[in-house]
């Protein structure tokens, strides 16, 4: 259906979101007070001046840091339907969420407790707030193998509930290739395969996500652009690419958005979709990075269109449900 200005931003599906990334201050200090967890800031002021990032690892400092108000299943329930909300409001019909359960079960926390709170949330997002949403379980890349495969193996009870798996945090030294094995054995589980690939690693770990890992979709994978061949590839093969604009700004992937190589990648033929990465740190939802990259990359009506449209054509969604967005 037509849509302008007055309908509010358009339907958009959100596919590379981490649901930690979502904390916001206000959430993390009513969490902290729930559960009598002592934050290393004073204020919500104060906790903001923290997000001035320098890297990748800066940030992750920070995100691990404040998981910690993370206890129960009510929290992670509560974390859900605040990001849902946000979500509704900027025009988000569909959202693929990233977890990172190893993230809490080294607090101690079960990933039962995770799963079972965050699917208690996802559970009424349709009739809540007009969204289809899908789950994926990543494994922490910076964690041993071994570890990943014991992580998938306290999931098993779990996986009606996962659509597919994926590969985080601190990627440059941790290549795709670490993490054959789970990943063979998700695939063999029915699961889909994303990996984070080419943020800050190069181009031979995109290669590596498609090839050892087999990968559905590639997150970020912005630095495929150094290497001729595998934009080839990518573009033959149409796999998607789950870029995130404010991020890549904020964790210094790219100078400024008005050097961010979108409209490149577009050219090339790239499937490309616009996501938030972690919202919260990163200063904006989906629609804020539809909006920040149309201002700053003077993207035109057609071209925003497209964008949305990827983001459903990339997205797990069945495809005759697929095919109604297109
Ligand atoms: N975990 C949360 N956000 C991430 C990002 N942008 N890259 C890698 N790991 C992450
Ligand atoms: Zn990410």
């Amino acid at each position: 259906p037509a849509q302008n200005a007055a309908d509010g931003p358009f339907p958009k599906a959100e596919l590379h979101l981490h649901i930690e990334g979502t904390l916001e201050p206000e959430l993390a200090f009513a969490l902290a007070e729930r559960n009598g967890v002592t934050l290393p800031y004073a204020t919500e002021d104060e906790l903001r001046r923290a997000y001035s990032f320098s890297d990748l690892q800066s940030f992750l400092n920070l995100y691990y840091a404040l998981m910690a108000v993370l206890r129960t299943e009510d929290d992670f329930a509560d974390l859900t339907h605040a990001y849902l909300a946000r979500a509704q409001a900027q025009g988000v019909r569909h959202a693929e969420i990233f977890f990172d359960p190893q993230a809490h079960t080294a607090r101690g926390v079960p990933v039962g407790t995770v799963i079972e709170g965050l699917t208690r949330a996802l559970d009424t997002a349709e009739e809540r707030y007009g969204i289809t949403t899908r789950l994926i379980m990543c494994f922490l890349r910076d964690e041993s193998a071994e570890s990943a495969l014991a992580t998938f193996e306290a999931a098993r009870p779990y996986l009606d509930r996962i659509t597919a798996v994926g590969l985080d945090s601190a990627e440059v030294g941790h290549p795709p290739s670490k993490f054959a094995e789970v990943y063979a054995l998700a695939r063999e589980a029915g699961l889909k395969c994303v990996a984070h690939a080419g943020e800050e690693g190069p181009p031979s770990y995109v290669w590596e996500a498609l090839d050892v890992l087999g990968v559905d979709r590639v997150d970020h994978g912005v630095r495929c652009l150094e290497d001729e061949k595998l934009v080839a590839r990518l573009v033959a093969d149409q796999v998607p690419l789950t870029v995130c604009p404010l991020s890549n700004v904020r964790l210094r992937v790219i100078g400024e958005l008005a050097d961010h190589p979108l409209p490149a990648m577009l050219e090339a033929g790239l499937l490309v979709t616009v996501n938030s990465d972690d919202p919260a740190y990163f200063g904006g939802y989906a629609d804020d990075n539809f909006t920040a990259v149309r201002d700053a990359l003077n993207l035109d009506e057609e071209t925003l269109r497209t964008l949305a449209r990827n983001s459903f054509r990339a997205s797990f969604l069945d495809e005759p449900t697929r095919e109604a967005y297109l």
